[in-house]
């Protein structure tokens, strides 16, 4: 049978499925997932909240993924709330359900300057802490985290975002930088290390093709490898728009940072239909109500480009992971203002495979 006529009756049988009471049996039992066509390349994995692990986005995630990233669980603020008290009870469901169905985890992550905990920079006075003190304080989340997870998460994004969104500027005048200077990026990642000597560490940050950003995350790197930091890969997180990056930016990307001897992974992709925005402007122009024809042509061609490319690149390519299950739980329908609403993965808000999911299985 061809492969259009193959996919023609899995499409039909995926449609007649969504409103019938045996969904989840049936979509799990559908056949053939990204994870499968793509087996000869590199896992496929998908960021996850713990309300994704239930009902039919569990039977997607099983049918599709091979690999789980906590959305947000294991991120400081949400697991270390308080300096004495951890919240385990998300990670480890995330953690448990990977590991009875037989997914990795890449655990995200462990130092970032966003969803921080508000005691983690502060003394009981209120006056910020000492280096000795918040590194100390580093090295406690870390070990704790890094161990409880030990031989379960196979990767981690040690080092969110240290590099500033100004192309004039190095390092990320963030609370971690300005305490600490930028020790605190080894240091980070000799923590890992210690606490888990076999798991890969990464450095994770976006706009990574981009050749202004892509030559400063570049140089950070190099600086860590020279220095002998215990640094295994870089994710380019993948936050990618219909018209951006380019293919010659991708690749360039991709061989920049393997000729460091380090495994690339994209980390959060996703594509949204508006240009990239970081700051929450007065007035968001073309926002769809529907994605538009025009805006899934323009989707469907950056997606086709960019697989193509991670085939070609299967060699350097260790994991590419996508930032949600569906268009109706991305992130990006709230960023960077709530409500605009975004159409940026391969599964729509019906979780019905798009039109686009078919193109990048079809080569
Ligand atoms: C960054 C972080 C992710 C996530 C996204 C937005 O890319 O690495 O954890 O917060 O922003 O969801």
């Amino acid at each position: 049978m061809n492969f259009y006529l193959r996919h023609a009756i899995l499409i039909s049988l995926l449609a007649s499925q969504t409103s019938g009471a045996q969904d989840s049996v049936g979509i799990q039992g559908a056949g053939k997932g990204l994870k499968d066509y793509y087996s000869q390349y590199f896992p496929i994995g998908v960021a996850v909240g713990l309300r994704s692990l239930s009902g039919r986005e569990a039977s997607l995630i099983l049918r599709e993924f091979n690999s789980l990233t906590p959305e947000n669980a294991m991120k400081m603020g949400p697991i270390h709330p308080e300096e004495n008290r951890y919240y385990w009870k998300d990670a480890d469901s995330i953690v448990d359900f990977a590991q009875r169905h037989g997914l990795k985890v890449r655990g995200h992550n462990l130092c970032w300057h966003e969803q921080t905990p508000a005691w983690l920079f502060k003394d009981g006075q209120g006056n910020l802490v000492s280096k000795e003190v918040l590194l100390r304080r580093l090295k406690d989340h870390i070990s704790t985290v890094v161990g409880r997870y030990q031989g379960k998460v196979y990767a981690w994004d040690v080092v969110n975002e240290a590099i500033d969104d100004d192309s004039l500027k190095f390092l990320r005048n963030s609370l971690w930088f300005r305490i600490c200077g930028d020790e605190f990026i080894s240091k980070a990642f000799e923590f890992a290390h210690q606490a888990d000597p076999s798991a890969e560490l990464f450095y994770n940050d976006y706009n990574t093709e981009r050749p202004e950003k892509r030559e400063r995350v570049y140089r950070l790197l190099k600086q860590l490898l020279t220095a002998g930091v215990p640094v295994n890969g870089v994710g380019l997180q993948g936050h990618w728009t219909v018209n951006e990056p380019t293919e010659k930016d991708l690749k360039d990307a991709i061989e920049r940072f393997s000729s460091l001897g380090l495994k690339v992974q994209i980390t959060e992709l996703d594509i949204s239909v508006y240009p990239w925005e970081k700051q929450k402007r007065m007035k968001l122009s073309g926002e769809q109500d529907e994605l538009s024809p025009e805006s899934e042509k323009r989707q469907i061609e950056q997606y086709e480009m960019i697989f193509k490319v991670f085939r070609e690149y299967k060699k350097q390519l260790t994991g590419i992971s996508f930032w949600g299950v569906s268009d109706g739980g991305s992130w990006l329908n709230n960023y960077p203002v709530a409500g605009r609403k975004n159409y940026p993965l391969l599964f729509g808000r019906n979780l019905m495979p798009k039109k686009v999911y078919w193109k990048i299985i079809g080569f």
